[in-house]
């Protein structure tokens, strides 16, 4: 039996990935920014072995079939094709954070299982390559390979899309105070919301925008100013969310919550609280600030109706081996 067991964590986008140059291999338009969350994690082990018929699939102790199946199985097919084996795998994955809270379970996922399927194989993949392979699993997995804040970059090739750490954790003590305020499903996943993107005439003006952006925001995350990020994120979650609620069809993922928050936050900053606002494909809020700014928010958080959880993370690990094996 070949066995490994590898960890990762979700990650939050500053500059997001929305729509893809080539679906097939999750080649994204645009290069991404995020910081990994400490506070997520998922551990998957991995093993190959001659005596399974099938691949199989636990996740949270839950056996899966079908459509998630599938697509791990795509992805270990990836894996065994570098490694020149067809060997079934067992694949076990525990999280300790919820899967509905509108945190990018799929991309500490797809890091996990990537790195876990490569060193159980004997493969020896750089961090370039490693970060690549998870992106074919899903495009935001690539960055959570690499340790802390990260970009992940695209030159339009499936070889050329990677992501690597622009700074490690320690760098700078942000928090992402997620805000769950909907356990309902996804109204469609993210692939349907990246093929979506294409169809709104606002995704080439937010394409043009992001050069720039991105460049704000390595500066801003070099210089550690929160201003400068801060208004930087929020235009940018504002961009990706105007082309999906005017993609054909339309996708809105907020709640009335979500706005509530929005709103929340520009009086929270105006009363002298350095937080701002970033959303994924979801109603879920993610609060950005420093560390010392973290229980102002969460004592204001009080006051809003409609939150379901809050989690707070600071800025974490990439994937990692670990020798605490699920079976
Ligand atoms: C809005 O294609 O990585 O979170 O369905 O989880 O694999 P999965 O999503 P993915 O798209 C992520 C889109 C995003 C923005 C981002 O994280 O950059």
């Amino acid at each position: 039996m070949h066995k490994a067991t590898a960890e990762a964590s979700a990650n939050i986008a500053f500059v997001k990935y929305w729509g893809n140059r080539d679906p097939r291999l999750n080649v994204p338009y645009n290069n991404s920014i995020s910081m990994n969350l400490a506070a997520t994690r998922t551990r998957t082990t991995v093993a190959f072995d001659a005596a399974y018929t099938a691949d199989s699939l636990v996740i949270d102790g839950q056996p899966r079939a079908g459509a998630a199946l599938e697509r791990v199985s795509r992805h270990l097919d990836r894996v065994r094709a570098l490694a020149g084996t067809e060997l079934r795998a067992r694949v076990v994955s525990e999280s300790n954070f919820p899967m509905d809270a509108g945190i990018a379970s799929s991309a500490a996922g797809f890091a996990a299982l990537t790195l876990a399927a490569v060193a159980a194989l004997g493969l020896e993949l750089g961090e370039r390559e490693l970060s690549r392979l998870a992106r074919l699993g899903s495009g935001s997995a690539a960055r959570s390979v690499p340790t802390g804040y990260v970009e992940l970059r695209t030159d339009g090739t499936d070889a050329g899309s990677f992501a690597y750490t622009l700074y490690p954790p320690e760098h700078w003590d942000l928090r992402d105070i997620i805000v769950v305020v909907s356990r309902e499903p996804k109204p469609l996943p993210s692939s349907r919301g990246h093929a979506a993107a294409e169809t709104s005439p606002y995704f080439p003006a937010r394409l043009s925008e992001l050069p720039e952006r991105l460049k704000t925001v390595r500066h801003a995350l070099r210089t550690r100013d929160i201003q400068t990020l801060g208004e930087a994120i929020e235009a940018d979650a504002i961009s990706l969310h105007i082309v999906a609620m005017s993609s054909r069809p339309p996708i809105f993922y907020w709640k009335p919550a979500t706005l509530q928050l929005i709103l929340a936050v520009q009086k929270w900053r105006a009363a002298g609280i350095p937080v701002y606002f970033t959303l994924d494909a979801g109603p879920t809020v993610h609060l950005i600030c420093e560390a010392e700014h973290q229980e102002a928010v969460l004592q204001r958080l009080n006051e809003i109706d409609g939150v379901l959880e809050v989690l707070v993370s600071g800025p974490g690990e990439g994937a990692r081996l670990s020798e605490t094996h699920l079976f």
